[in-house]
């Protein structure tokens, strides 16, 4: 009876896989690993031109991506640092790194929550004394630190289609009446005007292109204004104007009809281009007993982890058109199997931080499953940081996590120290 319905769905999948493969008129290629490596060596075949042709541009974007802009750059005049590299940057460029930040709003009379005034990120430095953000009264009573993220890598994220996504979601047993339910959120392109996708980015899903998450990341974490992004931050809600030497009005080098705002050189594409070039974090089971590290992947599979974490995602076919159709998936990055250890949905685990950005006021208490990918290189966990270690950040989830994680308390003292091992080789 069982090995029936088994090779039924199989003949079914057979089938759906010939049907897609004949409707969308692409032959069918088997899709092959993504490249990963901490080497500062870009995706292969993503720049043209020779190996050292394809080096010598990617070295000059991460340049870019490294480059410490100051006051006559337009820096600030409220920011948190002064370059991405600066929060991006662990163990290679475009990595982690330590720096936080800080967010805070309150509720209103009906459990909405509401931004501090000037909105909710609340900028750690200033380019001058007197306009210095900081949470500005007790009655910003929701706030929360947010740990940087790893950037390296997501271009294959970027190149993960809709219809993947909404798959997983779909896959996910609290879709029938179970616990765990991960929601989609469509967010705004910036680079395509009225349109939206499916937010991957940020812990909040916040952003889907990596083009639109730039310009946002140059406003709010530089003051840099650019074409997407032309008015600067306030200080908790009173104008910077007085303090801002630079205008927000340099034409774009690439097209003078357009306003580049701080950015005339366009270093908004740059930095995307970077992301998109840079290779997934590798695994690396270095130091590690190689039984232990097997044994805790397969409990990670075994109680649930893999639900949330999924451990594998193939990117969008080459020649796929993603954010709202301002970008084509491209032979280097199309068409890929990336571990990412992620369903790249937002989940209630118990540690919302009651923040809303782009996701609606559903949102307030989820977050982005953390991807694992490069894990080992992060000692404070969690979207606050402020879990330090391994099996407390397991511990910490709850909410939609709560079956799987009773299922961790319930194995062995040896097999959580195997799970934690696996999670070093992350
Ligand atoms: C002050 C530190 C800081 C600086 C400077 C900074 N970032 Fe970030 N970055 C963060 C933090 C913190 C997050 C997570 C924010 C969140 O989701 O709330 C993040 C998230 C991201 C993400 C999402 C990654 C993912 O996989 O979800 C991208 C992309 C990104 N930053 C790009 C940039 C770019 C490009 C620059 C330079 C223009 C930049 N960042 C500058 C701290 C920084
Ligand atoms: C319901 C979905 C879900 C399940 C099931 C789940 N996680 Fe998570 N995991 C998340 C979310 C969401 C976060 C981010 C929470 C936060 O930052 O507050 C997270 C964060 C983490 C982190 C912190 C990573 C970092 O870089 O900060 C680790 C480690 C982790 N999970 C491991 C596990 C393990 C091991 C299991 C199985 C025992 C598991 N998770 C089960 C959704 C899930």
């Amino acid at each position: 009876m069982k090995i029936l319905k088994l090779s039924a769905v199989a003949a079914f999948a057979l089938a759906l896989a010939l049907a897609t493969a004949s409707r969308s008129g692409v032959h069918s290629q088997a899709a092959t690993e993504a490249p990963a490596a901490f080497d500062n060596a870009p995706v292969p075949g993503f720049y043209a031109g020779t190996t050292a042709q394809q080096q010598a541009a990617f070295d000059a974007d991460r340049a870019v991506f490294e480059e410490r802009d100051d006051i006559a750059k337009g820096l600030g005049p409220v920011y948190n640092a002064q370059s991405c590299a600066e929060c991006h940057q662990n163990p290679v460029t475009g990595g982690i790194s330590q720096i936080t930040e800080f967010r805070a709003g309150h509720q209103d009379g009906f459990g909405n929550f509401v931004d501090a005034p000037g909105g909710s990120l609340i900028n750690d430095r200033a380019i001058n004394a007197r306009i210095q953000e900081r949470r500005p009264s007790t009655a910003e009573n929701i706030f929360t630190f947010r740990t940087s993220l790893n950037t390296l890598g997501d271009g294959f994220v970027e190149a993960i289609s809709n219809t993947t996504l909404q798959n997983i979601a779909n896959a996910q047993p609290g879709q029938s009446g179970g616990q765990i339910a991960g929601l989609l959120i469509a967010v705004p392109v910036a680079e395509a005007s009225g349109q939206t996708r499916f937010g991957r980015f940020g812990w909040k899903d916040q952003q889907a292109s990596l083009l639109s998450f730039a310009s946002d990341a140059y406003l709010n974490e530089q003051g840099i204004t650019n074409r997407f992004n032309l008015v600067e931050n306030t200080s908790l809600g009173n104008s910077v104007a007085a303090y801002d030497p630079v205008p927000d009005t340099a034409p774009c080098a690439s097209n003078a009809a357009v306003n580049c705002g701080e950015d005339p050189d366009e270093d908004i594409n740059v930095f995307a281009r970077f992301m998109r070039a840079s290779k997934a974090p590798p695994r690396d089971t270095f130091g590690l007993n190689a039984n232990d590290v097997a044994a805790g992947d397969s409990l990670f599979n075994a109680i649930g982890c893999a639900i949330c974490h999924v451990r594998n995602i193939t990117t969008a076919a080459p020649g796929t058109l993603i954010n709202g159709g301002a970008f084509t998936v491209s032979a280097a990055l199309g068409n890929k199997i990336i571990h990412p250890f992620s369903d790249f949905l937002l989940h209630d685990v118990g540690t919302g931080d009651g923040i809303v950005q782009n996701g609606g006021q559903i949102s307030a208490n989820q977050l982005r499953t953390a991807p694992l990918w490069g894990m080992r290189t992060r000692g404070r966990l969690m979207h606050d940081g402020e879990t330090t270690n391994r099996t407390e950040a397991i511990l910490r989830h709850a909410g939609e996590a709560t079956g799987v994680i009773n299922n961790f308390r319930n194995l062995s003292t040896t097999q959580r120290a195997q799970l934690v091992t696996f999670l070093q080789s992350l």
